[in-house]
Formats: structure tokens, C-alpha cells, sequence
């Protein structure tokens, strides 16, 4: 018989990427759908699959929403990557974060024990809660300290994650990506808004481009890739935590001078520096050590960051020839 998951944040980008993953393996997949005034389900519509989705309305901040979802789903697996994920707002807004991004993931693991203890649980983790990097290069055991109220919202989801495994034996994981990016990322992401930048600059439709703090570094991998490694998670015997990632860092710079190259540009003509994309506090580096996931999981990344970045910038270009 075929499987049933269950995620949150269906409307995302890794929403899509693992929503297609599981049709493909022949799950039926449910997802939830916060109300919004606006169209949200364009990236299940760039993957070609949103007719193959079974929308269920609820939003993380209201739990009998995901007791019905739990129950109309009759869900095995369930994947929460629900959240206000952006870092930069989650200063300006930080209660709102703090009760989607951390008590949301109380309310699906509660959810979850009133209707299905059984179910498997992942729990969408992140780099960010390492924050100001305690080692050079972080793995599980790398103590967490993080920099914003999204980290400090997603630690707090983590620990529950692995509070309620310890406490009713909730075969609950928590997976720690590093960065992930796709031509479906949000627009307000830096690669997307340097692929997109890259596009309309190459086209004529926009001068230049305002970016923050360009020297601080990040993992970065192909989210197509990543959504795999969550999956893999809720296959095992035993359910632990994992590090996603591709164990190599790069500048924002020199990401800005991959993309810009690739279509016969120079990023330093174009890129200009704008303090009030400066962040309050800024994590400045991450690096992940995925040798666990590649143990236990037999998970590693596939793309590298130059395949990426042209897949983006390429994807960008399409869609600003046709706007
Ligand atoms: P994303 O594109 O920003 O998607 C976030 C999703 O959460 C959207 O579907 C959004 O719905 C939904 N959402 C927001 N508030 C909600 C609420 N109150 N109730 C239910 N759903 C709600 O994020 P992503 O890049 O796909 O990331 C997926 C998850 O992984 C997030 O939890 C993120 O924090 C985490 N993560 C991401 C990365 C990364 O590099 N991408 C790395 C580590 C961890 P709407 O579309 O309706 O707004
Ligand atoms: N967004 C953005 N916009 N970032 C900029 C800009 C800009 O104009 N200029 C410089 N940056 C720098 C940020 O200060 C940060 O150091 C880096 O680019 C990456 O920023 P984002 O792409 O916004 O990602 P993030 O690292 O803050 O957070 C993402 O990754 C986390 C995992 O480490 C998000 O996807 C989080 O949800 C995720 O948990």
C-alpha cells in the first residue's frame, strides 16, 4: 500500500522539491496550505505537480488545523519545514517568528502524539543555530549559538524535536541543513536575488544591483538535492539528527562573480553596497561536515555551486525574457 506524508510549508521551496521526490517513490502527499489573499502555489506549478497534491488548509499557529490535517492525511511520515524562514525579517518581526518557526513545531509534534504517535517526524533544522561557529567547520556534536531570532526560534524547535523523541519516543529528526538554493528560491534570498539581478542587468531591465555584508560565507547546496537527505532520514531504523551539507564555503562575493561571469559580466561594475541591508548580528561563516550523513545515510551533495548558480541564472533569464 502506498504511503501517506504529510508536509508543512508545501508552498516552499523545498515544499515542491520533496513534494515531487515523494510522488515519484508513490506516495500520496497532502499539504498544508496557510490562507493567503495571493497565489501561492506557483512552485508546485514550476514542477509540474499541483494537481497531484492534496491541499489541506491550516496554518503551524493553529493546532486542531494540523490535528485534521493529521487526521484527513491519516499521515506516516511528516515533514514540518513550515516557517517564517527569512533571517533578516525575523528582527522585525521576532514574536511572530518565535511562534511559527519554534512553538509551530510544539504544535505539529502535539498533533502528531493526539492523533498518530506512530508517525515518523522531520524536523527542518538549520545552520543558522550554530550562528557565531564555535568550530571551524560544524557537525552534530558543534555547540549551537545563533545570531538571530530565527536561529533562536529554530534551536528552540530542534530541541523540542528532540526532547519529545527522548520523552514519548517519537521517532522524530531533526535535520540540520547548511544553505540551499534553486531556481524556485525565494526572491529575497541573496543567490536568487543575485541571479535575478544578473538576468534583468543582462537583459537592459535594471541598473544595478544594492546587497548587505558580501564577505561573509556560506555552504551552499542544490535544495533538488537536499529534500533526498530528508527522506533518507525517516527510512532508518532509528531516528537521529543529521548535518546537510556540501563541505565547502563561499563568499557572497565570489557567488556574485560566478553568476555574473557566466553571462560575460563583471559583478564589481554592477554590484553596489548598501549599509542598511547590514545585518543587527551576522553569522559570518558556516561550513558543514557531512561525513554522517554519508556514513549512515549514503546522502552527499551532487551539484556543485557553479552548476547551481548557472541553473539559476539560466531559469532567471527565461523567466525575465518572458515577463
Ligand atoms: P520557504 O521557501 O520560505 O517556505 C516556507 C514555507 O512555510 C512556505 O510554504 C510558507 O507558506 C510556510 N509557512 C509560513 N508560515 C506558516 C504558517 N504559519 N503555517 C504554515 N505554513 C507556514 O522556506 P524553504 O527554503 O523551503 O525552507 C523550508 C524549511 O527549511 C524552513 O523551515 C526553513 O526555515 C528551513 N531551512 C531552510 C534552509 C534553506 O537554505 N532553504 C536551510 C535550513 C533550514 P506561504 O508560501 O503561504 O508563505
Ligand atoms: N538576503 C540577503 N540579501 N542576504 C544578503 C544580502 C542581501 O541583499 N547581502 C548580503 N547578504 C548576506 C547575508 O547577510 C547573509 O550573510 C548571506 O548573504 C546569506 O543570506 P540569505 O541568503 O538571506 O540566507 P541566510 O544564510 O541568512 O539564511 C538562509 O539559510 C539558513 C541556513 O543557514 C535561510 O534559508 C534560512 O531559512 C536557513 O535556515
Amino acid at each position: 500500500m502506498n504511503k501517506q506524508a504529510l508536509i508543512t510549508g508545501v508552498t516552499g521551496q523545498d515544499g515542491a522539491y520533496l513534494s515531487k521526490l515523494l510522488l515519484e517513490k508513490g506516495y500520496e502527499v497532502f499539504g498544508l496550505v496557510a490562507r493567503r489573499s495571493s497565489d501561492s502555489l506557483w512552485r508546485l506549478r514550476y514542477l509540474g505537480i499541483e494537481q497531484q497534491i492534496k491541499l489541506l488548509e491550516g496554518d503551524l499557529l493553529d493546532l486542531s488545523s494540523l490535528i485534521r490535517a493529521m487526521e484527513e492525511s491519516e499521515a506516516d511520515e511528516v515533514y514540518n519545514l513550515g516557517a517564517q524562514s527569512f533571517v533578516a525579517t525575523s528582527w522585525k518581526q521576532p514574536i511572530f517568528t518565535a511562534q511559527v518557526t519554534g512553538v509551530g513545531v510544539t504544535h505539529m509534534l502535539e498533533a502528531i502524539r493526539l492523533t498518530n504517535p506512530k508517525a515518523r517526524f522531520y524536523q527542518a533544522s538549520t545552520s543558522e543555530m550554530y550562528g557565531l561557529i564555535k568550530e571551524s567547520v560544524q557537525d552534530e556534536n558543534t555547540p549551537f549559538h545563533p545570531r538571530s531570532p530565527y536561529g533562536v526560534a529554530k534551536l528552540y524547535g530542534h530541541w523540542i524535536t528532540v526532547n519529545y523523541r527522548e520523552s514519548f519516543d517519537t521517532f522524530a529528526v531533526g535535520g540540520i541543513l547548511f544553505n540551499h538554493e534553486s531556481p524556485i528560491r525565494g526572491i529575497e534570498f541573496v543567490t536568487r536575488k543575485v541571479t535575478d539581478a544578473v538576468a534583468r542587468i543582462k537583459l537592459g531591465k535594471q541598473p544595478k544591483l544594492y546587497l548587505g555584508n558580501i564577505d561573509t560565507k556560506r555552504d551552499w547546496g542544490f535544495a533538488g538535492d537536499y529534500v533526498e537527505a530528508m527522506w533518507l532520514m525517516l527510512q532508518q531504523d532509528r531516528p537521529d539528527d543529521y548535518v546537510i551539507a556540501t563541505g565547502k564555503t563561499t563568499s557572497v562575493r565570489n557567488m556574485c562573480e560566478i553568476a555574473f561571469s557566466y553571462v560575460g559580466l563583471n559583478y564589481q561594475d554592477y554590484v553596489e553596497i548598501d549599509p542598511a541591508l547590514y545585518r543587527p548580528a551576522e553569522v559570518e561563516i558556516l561550513l558543514g561536515n557531512p561525513a554522517k550523513a554519508k556514513v549512515n545515510l549514503g546522502w552527499e551533495a551532487k551539484t556543485t555551486l557553479e552548476e547551481l548558480i548557472v541553473m539559476m541564472v539560466e531559469a532567471d533569464i527565461k523567466r525575465v525574457e518572458k515577463a
